[in-house]
């Protein structure tokens, strides 16, 4: 292998394959063309006695030919890599979904169990992991060369990345887009752990779980005296709405996602539901990305209003 990087994901194989393929179509078109250049420059140099008749001015044949070779080359490729991204974006149901927020210059990691973590991810060997991602102030990008994978994090939205790791070890993190004076030094570690040892080690660094700390703000916060069902205001009932399609006042649909439930919460002028009055005050400002988090979690709980606590799907 040229990088001489682990592959410690299940798609990094995948991803050094299209890449070292792509890597050698490129060398054989660039020594094909070197070569081109190197025995015409001989065999037509000043005064060479190469034959200079006979020139044609069109040759369908030769032009239908690398116009076409080319083509369909590029468009295997575009298949390839396409099959190859589709895959890499659509994780299996079972995906473990793990809370990055990003800030200057650090990576704040919240698992569902509430375990919290500073520029380390503590993640178990052979378990699909779908990491949904924000940023507090600027773009960052998370990068982990040995799983193949990166993706840019984003202020006001939330980016995913999936991977499944399959080798333990500690792995290299870093901040690939450039955030700042400290950009080089935002860095951490991946650390992949034996199943076995993994869930040791969540145990021993449980908190309060994320959705019971949704819960908690959904009350705190006043959510709660509107969208509770027999509230006096006119509010619509969350109870499970995670995942649902939504009727929205301007006839579209919109489903509800993190995305969507996150916009719904920090800008509830954005997308107001059929049948309802944008009444909500924005809680922009009055909540950190971590705090939003939490009440997401809570609302992907099965019963938003008293249900056991499940960790969210
Ligand atoms: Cu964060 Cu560079």
């Amino acid at each position: 292998m040229i990088t001489g990087l682990p592959q410690a994901s299940s798609d990094a194989a995948r991803i050094d394959i299209l890449f070292h393929a792509m890597l050698a179509l490129s060398a054989v078109v660039c020594v094909g063309v070197l070569v081109a250049i190197v025995w015409f420059g001989i065999k037509y140099r000043r005064g060479s006695k190469a034959d200079r008749s006979g020139r044609e001015r069109r040759n369908l044949g030769i032009e239908a030919t690398w116009t076409l070779i080319p083509l369909l080359l590029f468009m295997a490729i575009f298949a390839w890599s396409s099959k190859l991204w589709a895959d890499l974006r659509t994780p299996p149901a079972n995906a473990q979904p793990i809370y990055v927020v990003a800030r200057q210059w650090m990576w704040k990691v919240q698992h569902v169990g509430g375990q919290r973590e500073i520029n380390t991810l503590h993640v178990p060997v052979g378990h699909p992991i779908r990491l949904v991602m924000t940023s507090q102030d600027v773009i960052h990008s998370f990068y982990v060369p040995a799983f193949r994978v990166k993706q840019d994090v984003l202020p006001d939205r939330y980016t995913t990345l999936s991977f499944t790791p399959t080798r333990a070890g500690e792995y290299e993190l870093f901040c690939a887009e450039y955030c700042g004076t400290q950009h080089s030094v935002m860095r951490g570690r991946v650390v992949v752990q034996p199943p076995a040892i993994h869930a040791r080690w969540l145990q021993s660094h449980a908190r309060q779980g994320l959705a019971s700390q949704g819960a908690q703000l959904y009350r705190a916060m006043g959510c709660s005296g509107c969208h509770q069902p027999g509230a006096s205001v006119h509010a619509p009932d969350l109870h499970g709405i995670a995942g649902r399609s939504i009727a929205m006042a301007d006839g579209s649909t919109r489903v509800a996602d993190d995305g969507y439930l996150r916009d719904s919460i920090l800008l509830p002028r954005k997308d107001v539901v059929a049948g309802y009055q944008p009444i909500m005050p924005s809680y922009q400002g009055r909540l950190d990305p971590e705090d939003v988090l939490a009440l997401i979690a809570y609302l992907k709980r099965s019963d938003p209003a008293d249900g056991p606590e499940q960790p969210s799907p």
